[in-house]
């Protein structure tokens, strides 16, 4: 039987309850990705549970906030729903998933600059905020489904240097721009390479929200 992912079948998934377009030029959103958004939330400090007293509010009025491989765009986007004050942008190195998140800006109303560029090579502002899901998938892990996983495009899977490569790339990049905070998706058997490198980098840790690190630059 076909392990070809029912998403690309039906031609889109859902993330954070709206449905984003995907093809086999995005990955397919993760409902772990999902723990960047309320990472982004709590430190615009906006509660994102009924109930939850709200952090206080740590980013600016107006917040320059950047979405460092974007894909389908679902990450930018919803925070730009959830968030409409925010200045929100992103980019990506591809550009066939650049056209797949700029149809579903579209669908949802919000404009986004959607940039081509290698992290923040092409980037001309200093963000208060990266947020990134970058592939970081080491492709010796021995639980992988590659059947599965062979569906997505590569390029949004995997990295070098056990799949933290392009992470620590962004941590080194962000702090020579002193950007003030990050927010960075990594499977949680990473996350205290991440975190020890980040700390060599100015970021130290705020939060652990499933997958995603929240850092801030000192
Ligand atoms: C794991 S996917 C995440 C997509 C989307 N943000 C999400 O969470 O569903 C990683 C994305 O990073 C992009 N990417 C890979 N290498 C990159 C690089 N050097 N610079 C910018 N984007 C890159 C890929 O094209 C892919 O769209």
């Amino acid at each position: 039987m076909s392990k070809k992912p029912k998403a690309y079948e039906v031609g889109y998934q859902d993330f954070y309850g709206r449905d984003f377009l995907v093809n086999q030029d995005v990955l397919i959103p993760r409902p772990e990705t999902e723990s960047i958004v309320d990472g982004v939330l709590n430190l615009a400090g906006k509660s994102y549970l009924p109930g939850v007293i709200p952090s206080p509010r740590l980013l600016p009025e107006v917040p320059k906030i950047l979405d460092v491989g974007t894909g389908s765009g679902c990450i930018a986007i919803t925070i730009k729903l959830e968030l409409p004050e925010a200045e929100v942008m992103a980019c990506d190195i591809s550009e066939k998933a650049l056209n797949i998140a700029r149809k579903n800006a579209a669908k949802y109303g919000v404009s986004i600059p959607f940039i081509l560029s290698h992290l923040l090579e092409k980037v001309k502002f200093t963000p208060d905020l990266i947020v990134a899901n970058l592939p970081y998938v080491d492709e010796n892990w021995s639980w992988l489904d590659k059947e599965s996983l062979g569906y997505e495009p590569s390029e949004a899977l995997y990295a070098e240097d056990g799949g933290l490569a392009l992470i620590y790339e962004l941590i080194g990049s962000a702090s020579v721009c002193n950007t003030k905070y990050l927010i960075l998706e990594a499977d949680p058997c990473q996350h205290d390479r991440i975190i020890d490198f980040a700390k060599q980098n100015s970021y130290v840790l705020m939060e652990i929200r499933g997958y995603a690190l929240t850092f801030v630059r000192r």
